[in-house]
């Protein structure tokens, strides 16, 4: 009897240790289902690959971009796994991560191609930005685990390419500053997602963030509001100086930083409008002349830059030129928002402006619409000489807007289309599934405070950004794009809080071809891409997963 006890309890055990082996093999072992979904995800079955601390990455020689990705995957592979993988430029039959470039390959600029069998893993792309993506699949299928002595990835053909070239996330750092660090991070989020573009909206009524050195005001008093109203405009104060700007080295890093991981840097100096920061320091630009302050409040100001006045123009034009010396993107984003016209219909050089250049209403637009197109246009003009294409937010379509102008639709995507159907090239970032600021639960008073809506992740993940469009349209949406307003976001955790999952969900949009998205699939690989924020210690919100997901982390309020 009591042998069998033994047999018993031994039996057990040995089951025990065996369930205990699976789970540990299986933890140690590669998964595909990455967000987001590559276009061909194609099991081979046939013996897998063996990666160990003896694996190597190769590079081509003589190849910086390729060196510096071969790089970026011994680190991912080291933060997941522990193992520390040698780098090489003679790739080798067996054992090898080899990174290549294949021009002939059709997954065009950014796709790529990642092969894995018992020999190795091969990634090949027509450009290194394709590789960089391989890359990110490929750590992102990795299990997360201390110390593994081996993981196992099994035998699979990915193909993949992005559906959008324009795959941007905003970020405003007027209403609350965040420095480089903070920028940085956000920029590694992206590249984590596959985006692209980021969008840095650097200026606006509550505070100037770019150094520029013809007019160190900007900087001096434009970039410091004496205190913020506390919630929404209630008729507290926090009467704390809230400040801080980047200098112009500094955003020299920040656009060499996002580079590195095939991301461009669009600055927005946001005009005429939303540019109470540049009044407060230059009074005499505006149409009243002041006195103006950095604004407190939150909300659109009636004071806005004159149209009328010339020195408005030089203003400009000098910022401008300082900011396309520190910013090499194609596009500049002149803002172009929420400009109230009280003031230019009543300002005599305004209406001066307008006599002289014959601007009159028809039925659609005012003559001070149409002297906001001069205005865009003439700043366009401008950028254009210098090499450079505007984007302006939706309301540049008032008007007579240049057809070069790209536009950024975001009072929903009804603007979008009629700029396509006019020819414009646009971004889709409509609030309705792209403001990141809106809240992610209808709870609300369970949430940090936010501006308002309601924006789940599954309400993100449904934006067709080619609704009621038809095929040539269709060309001219050249993207999509989250926006996060920081009005009510102060802290980086909190930033991070209201980035993700919702930046995973526009990366699909961005990334996936309709017939590849599914938002049920998206959710059962949200854990594991949740896994990677937990490892990198980012803030995520927990709306969208499973009940049972393991938080390691359990200090965040929310
Ligand atoms: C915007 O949200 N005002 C572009
Ligand atoms: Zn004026």
């Amino acid at each position: 009897m009591e042998l069998t006890l033994m047999k018993n309890a031994i039996k057990v055990m040995f089951l025990g240790f065996l369930l205990c082996s699976v789970m540990e093999l299986q933890a140690q072992t590669a998964n595909y289902d990455v967000i987001p979904q590559p276009q061909q995800v194609q099991l081979k079955g046939g013996p897998a690959f063996e990666l160990t601390a003896s694996t190597v990455i190769a590079y081509p020689d003589g190849n910086e971009l390729m060196r510096r990705n071969a790089e970026f995957l011994r680190e991912y592979i080291q933060k997941n796994t522990g193992l520390k993988l040698g780098l090489t430029t003679n790739p080798m039959r067996m054992n090898c991560i080899n990174l290549s470039l294949n021009t002939s390959l059709k997954t065009g600029e950014e796709g790529y191609m990642l092969v894995v069998d018992d020999r190795g893993i091969s990634l090949m792309a027509a450009a290194e930005n394709g590789i960089f993506y391989g890359i990110q699949t490929l750590r992102k299928s990795l299990p997360i685990v201390r110390d593994a002595a081996q993981v196992v990835l099994p035998a699979v053909q990915i193909t993949d390419a992005p559906r959008f070239g324009y795959r941007g996330i905003h970020l405003d750092v007027s209403r609350h500053f965040f420095d480089v660090d903070v920028v940085k991070q956000a920029i590694d989020m992206l590249a984590l997602h596959n985006q692209n573009t980021f969008h840095w909206h650097l200026t606006d009524d509550q505070g100037w963030r770019v150094e520029i050195k013809r007019y160190p005001e900007l900087t001096r008093y434009g970039s410091i509001r004496q205190r913020t109203v506390i919630g929404h405009n209630t008729p507290i104060y926090d009467n704390t100086p809230s400040g801080g700007y980047y200098t112009q080295a500094e955003m020299r890093e920040v656009v060499e930083y996002a580079k590195e991981r095939y991301i461009t840097v669009i600055p927005e100096i946001d005009m005429p409008g939303h540019m109470m920061a540049v009044l407060a320091c230059f009074p005499e630009l505006g149409c009243t002349g002041g006195p103006y302050h950095v604004a407190e409040e939150w909300g659109i100001a009636d004071d806005i830059l004159c149209a009328g006045n010339e020195e408005t123009f030089t203003f400009v034009e000098n910022v401008l030129s300082e900011l396309t010396e520190i910013f090499p993107s194609t596009y500049i984003h002149i803002g172009g928002d929420e400009a109230p016209r009280v003031r230019w219909q009543n300002c005599p050089k305004c209406q001066a402006r307008i006599r002289q250049l014959g601007l009159t209403k028809d039925d659609e637009h005012s003559a001070e619409d149409k002297l906001q197109s001069y205005f865009m246009t003439r700043v366009e003009k401008f950028l254009n000489s210098k090499g450079r294409q505007i984007i302006g937010w939706d309301e540049i379509l008032d008007g007579d807007p240049s057809p070069t102008a790209t536009v950024m639709s975001w009072r929903g995507t009804a603007g979008g289309i009629k700029a396509a159907k006019a020819g414009h090239d646009v971004i889709m970032s409509p609030t309705t599934y792209a403001y990141l600021d809106y809240y992610q639960s209808d709870k609300t008073n369970r949430e940090p405070l936010a501006i308002g809506g309601y924006l789940p992740v599954e309400k993100v993940y449904e934006l067709d950004p080619m609704d009621q469009l038809s095929g040539d349209e269709q060309k001219h949406i050249i993207g999509v794009q989250a926006n996060l307003w920081t009005e009510y976001i102060a802290h980086p955790e909190h930033l991070q809080y209201m980035y993700m999952p919702r930046v995973a969900a526009i990366a699909e949009v961005q990334w996936c071809q309709p017939a590849n998205r599914n938002y049920d699939k998206f959710l059962a690989k949200l854990p594991k891409l949740v896994d990677v924020y937990q490892l990198l210690g980012w803030k995520y919100a927990r709306h969208a997963l499973p009940a049972d997901y393991d938080h390691h982390d359990r200090s965040s309020l929310w």
